[in-house]
């Protein structure tokens, strides 16, 4: 979407190289020779600029299919001449934050709880209940990260992964009238995928990471509605649960990672169940979310949601790196979230 756009505003604000550097393309590791057909084996695999090498490790690159330690060893060595490995000043770290973009959830008071919105170069998830809104919020961000935001945030395309297939369309129009924008213009920037395993969700980054390469700086957020269903499917037995956290960590870095290298937020739901430790802790809410410490750990912000009255419900900020433990309350309307009225 507005490609030319975008190009232009990021070239008046100087992002350009900022961006350049993020999105270095691994066809440059032919420079320093590598072979077009070991390249195309890391593109196969989703692997498709110079950071990406330098997130995944030897032993990760050693199981792609067709590259030996020895041409691991290379291709690591060219992606270091091409990108300092080591350390930034908090200053250039600084300045690499500047590129941190918000998106809006369609409730002030939700964006203010989460500082402005939806984070890039995170993971956010949103765990509660049946009914508790966090597919009317996902696919209100569908709509809300189209649009021109705050801090300069010129809005963009988004990719929505569905594993529980309640994704609707036809909620897209809903959402895109309140904002008075075109429908089709909305369906179109929104890619949709129907994931129908555990695997197939993890197969479908590799897609996700090209497609991200392909249009770089076009897409600006990932939705995945939600992280656990399937894996909960897939690994059902007592038995399966240390195999179950392996493969969830697997996915949940290779989301950080895309998270960080092509600028873009992550949004992911998840379900809750009966915590059976709480009666012995007096825990208030005998429910915790799914998927353990692995998933705990590997989102940057974590948000509950639980029901109010009526259309009203309310987010409570459980795990932030620099937000404060708040709650707000908003509302689902059909328009998608809002703001209560009163
Ligand atoms: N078109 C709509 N207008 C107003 N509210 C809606 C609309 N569609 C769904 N909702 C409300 O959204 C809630 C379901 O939220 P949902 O995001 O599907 O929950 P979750 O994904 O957490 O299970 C229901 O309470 C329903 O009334
Ligand atoms: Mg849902």
């Amino acid at each position: 979407m507005k490609a030319m756009e975008d190009q232009v505003v990021q070239e008046e604000l100087g992002y350009q190289d900022d961006e350049e550097s993020l999105f270095q393309d691994i066809d440059l590791l032919q420079k320093h020779g590598i072979n077009v057909a070991d390249i195309k084996k890391l593109k196969s695999v989703g692997i498709c600029t110079v950071k990406g090498i330098q997130m995944t490790t030897r032993r990760a690159l050693c199981n792609v299919k067709g590259l030996s330690e020895a041409k691991v060893d290379k291709i690591k060595e060219a992606a270091n001449k091409l990108i300092e490995p080591g350390f930034l000043t908090a200053f250039e770290y600084s300045e690499k934050r500047k590129m941190v973009f918000h998106i809006t959830t369609g409730s002030q008071e939700f964006d203010k709880l989460l500082g402005g919105g939806i984070e890039s170069m995170a993971i956010t998830e949103a765990f509660g209940e049946f009914r508790t809104g966090k597919t009317q919020l996902a696919h209100t961000l569908c709509v809300t990260a189209q649009l021109p935001g705050a801090d300069r945030y010129t809005g963009g395309k988004i990719i929505f992964i569905d594993t529980e297939n309640t994704f609707r369309p036809d909620r897209l129009r809903d959402i895109a009238d309140r904002f008075n924008v075109d429908h089709d213009a909305v369906l179109d920037n929104v890619l949709y995928a129907r994931a129908y395993t555990s695997e197939h969700q993890m197969e479908l980054l590799d897609y996700v990471a090209a497609k991200f390469h392909e249009e770089a700086g076009i897409f600006k957020l990932l939705i995945i509605d939600s992280i656990m269903a399937l894996f909960r499917v897939d690994f059902s037995g007592r038995g399966e649960l240390a195999e179950r956290q392996q493969k969830l960590a697997q996915m949940l870095s290779r989301l950080q990672k895309i998270s960080e290298e092509y600028n873009v937020a992550v949004f992911v739901s998840n379900q809750m169940t009966a915590d059976p430790g709480a009666t012995m802790t007096f825990q208030a809410d005998p429910k915790k979310p799914i998927g353990g410490h692995i998933l705990a750990h590997a989102s940057t912000t974590r948000i509950s949601l639980r029901k109010g009255r009526g259309e009203l419900r309310i987010a409570k900020i459980y795990d932030s790196p620099e937000m404060p433990e708040n709650e707000a309350t908003f509302a689902i309307t059909a328009g998608g979230i809002g703001d209560a009225k009163e």
